[in-house]
């Protein structure tokens, strides 16, 4: 694809040859994402962050991402602090802040308003989720968190197997990343859900249609036993109808350092998507996993920077031209090695 002004909206419109270009420019990232150079190559360009939905890591690594380009950020966060809440439409809304920026990055509780704001804007428009239905910028990390994590053991992602687990009905991170595993060789999945929140059909079928192996189930034991990620993700509440029926999910699924160490295979890496539901009542990844050398969860929002950074460059055109403009940094950080 050509990145120049395109819109990242969902991870269908990606091939492999466009997934393996983020990953390497995001690889030449590494030394600017971990402050041992900076570079000015977005000077004066403006990122506008417009987040509808509560965030914390999507919106502060689009932001640090530009700003580690060179580039400066602009934003507005949640409906009610801006005009939308006086009745607004996504389309004047679009039309207004794509004078202000060159590139756009939104989330919004409802699927499609992406899209439908990303049709009104004079720049790129970035998808930081869209309701239940995609998350691709998050697909993209987990993704090359994967490659990653299996490289150091000398695997790839054309032979591997994940287990998914906890709401995969309405967690958009999962959503997109089943899609993009449909790009790749032979991956196992497991599927790990109530009935209730199991993955939709649609997206089983596409993973089955590419010939990868798919096995649901609700039992979270036998499903971390024989796999190379473990997934987990958080009961997305603010997805139903009441909380009342939220809690009825939270802390079906509990992985531990016990139920890890006994079931898993010592090389298995923990990923999830994070925010982790860290309260008692759900706690679906236990603190008492943070020292463990299989969990990636930190790995992963570090690579979150690299990624986005490679996009930024990409849509911009500027991906050969980031070390012209570097040069070494004046500050001593305290900053301890990755
Ligand atoms: C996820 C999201 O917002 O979809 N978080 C994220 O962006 N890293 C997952 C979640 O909220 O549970």
């Amino acid at each position: 694809m050509d990145f120049i002004g395109a819109n990242i909206l969902s991870v269908s419109q990606f091939e492999r040859a466009d997934i393996e270009r983020v990953f390497d420019v995001a690889d030449a990232m590494t030394p600017y994402a971990k402050r041992d150079k900076v570079t000015r190559v977005l000077e004066g360009a403006i990122l506008g962050n417009m987040f509808m939905e509560p965030s914390t890591r999507t919106r502060l690594s689009f932001g640090a991402a530009f700003n580690l380009l060179g580039g400066t950020v602009r934003e507005t966060v949640g409906i009610t602090a801006s005009a939308m809440a006086k009745g607004e439409s996504l389309y004047d809304t679009a039309r207004v802040l794509s004078g202000y920026s060159d590139v756009i990055c939104m989330r919004h509780p409802q699927e499609g308003s992406v899209a439908e704001f990303a049709a009104a804007s004079r720049v790129p428009v970035v998808n930081g989720g869209d309701g239940a239905n995609e998350h691709p910028t998050q697909a993209l990390l987990d993704l090359y968190t994967i490659r990653k994590e299996l490289a150091a053991h000398g695997r790839t992602l054309d032979d591997f197997r994940i287990a998914m687990i906890g709401d995969l009905k309405h967690g958009r991170t999962v959503h997109s990343l089943c899609k993009l595993l449909c790009l790749f060789g032979k991956v196992h999945i497991t599927l790990v859900s109530p009935p209730e929140l199991a993955m939709p059909e649609v997206i089983v079928e596409k993973l089955r249609a590419v010939g990868h192996e798919v096995t649901v189930t609700d039992q979270l034991e036998s499903s971390i036993a024989h796999v190379d990620i473990v997934y987990s993700t958080r009961i997305q509440e603010e997805r139903f109808a009441s909380q009342d029926e939220a809690n009825r999910y939270r802390g079906r699924f509990r992985l531990n350092r016990a139920i890890f160490t006994r079931y898993a295979e010592p090389n298995t890496v923990i990923m999830h998507p994070l925010p982790r539901d860290s309260r008692a009542e759900a706690n679906e990844l236990d603190i008492d996993l943070n020292e463990h050398p299989s969990l990636a969860i930190f790995r992963q929002t570090d690579n979150g920077l690299l990624v986005r950074m490679a996009l930024f460059a990409l849509l911009l055109g500027v991906e050969n031209q980031v070390d012209k403009y570097a040069r070494e940094v004046n500050w001593h950080s305290r900053r301890n090695p990755v």
